[in-house]
């Protein structure tokens, strides 16, 4: 694991840009793993500016987000198809028919989770997945106690993970509870993975992340097994580390 340390926010924001950035301009053709939050906020803001600068080409770039919630449509606002045209998507080159996301609106989880690891496998795979990191150790809405070998699956959100997205609802009973996300399995099978974390909330956890056991208990500590994870976070969320 590297473990990168930025000074702020926005330096954690622009260092994952450009990580992404040669990424792109190495392999025009790569196929992207993506996270919402507010964490990759500020990276989506970089790329987009770097792209408007015209040094990006996003024509032959593949994407699939980590996660969606089920049963919240992509014109739905609090929906992560949403978030990522709001912040990526329509601001740069790329084929929005070449951006993915799990299809909330597909009752059938079974089927809605085979069809999203189908569609990640004929691709080729991730070449790079950017990561978030819940409150609660999850990545993509892998929840504590959960099991190490899944692909994508249905998962019921844990209380702290309603209580922390509740920020971006009008109330607790607006979240959604339950979300189609892939597996640890899925992300583990990404060739190279990016960790952004940031602020003192979460210094806590990342130490139990990066220096803890590997348990599922801390779904983010698998990432110790990974051959090429590069953690960026900035000082405060680094201050336990
Ligand atoms: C949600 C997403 C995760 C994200 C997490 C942290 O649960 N499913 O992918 O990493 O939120 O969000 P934030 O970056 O807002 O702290």
């Amino acid at each position: 694991m590297v473990i990168c340390r930025a000074e702020n926010y926005d330096s954690m924001s622009r260092k994952a840009a450009i990580v992404i950035a040669s990424q792109i301009i190495t392999k025009p053709d790569s196929v992207l793993g993506l996270a919402t939050g507010s964490t990759p906020v500020g990276t989506y803001r970089y790329l987009t500016e770097f792209s408007r600068k015209s040094d990006l080409d996003w024509s032959r770039i593949t994407t699939f987000n980590l996660d969606e919630y089920q049963g919240v449509s992509p014109e739905n606002p609090h929906s992560y198809h949403y978030f990522m045209k709001a912040n990526l998507f329509d601001q740069i080159n790329i084929q929005k028919s070449n951006t993915y996301l799990p299809d909330g609106m597909d009752p059938d989880a079974h089927r809605a989770c085979e069809r999203y690891d189908t569609m990640i496998r004929e691709s080729g795979g991730m070449d790079l997945q950017l990561l978030g990191l819940g409150r609660n150790g999850h990545i993509g809405f892998n929840e504590p106690g959960g099991c190490f070998a899944k692909d994508t699956h249905c998962v019921n959100l844990s209380r702290s993970t309603i209580d922390a997205n509740t920020r971006f609802f009008d109330s607790r009973d607006d979240v959604p509870k339950r979300a189609y996300t892939m597996g640890i399995n899925t992300i583990m099978r990404a060739k190279k993975i990016i960790l952004l974390v940031s602020g003192k909330e979460k210094a806590d956890i990342l130490q139990k992340v990066v220096c803890g056991p590997v348990t599922p208990e801390v779904p983010a500590s698998i990432l110790q097994m990974h051959g090429d994870v590069t953690v960026i976070a900035d000082k405060e969320a680094l201050c336990e580390v």
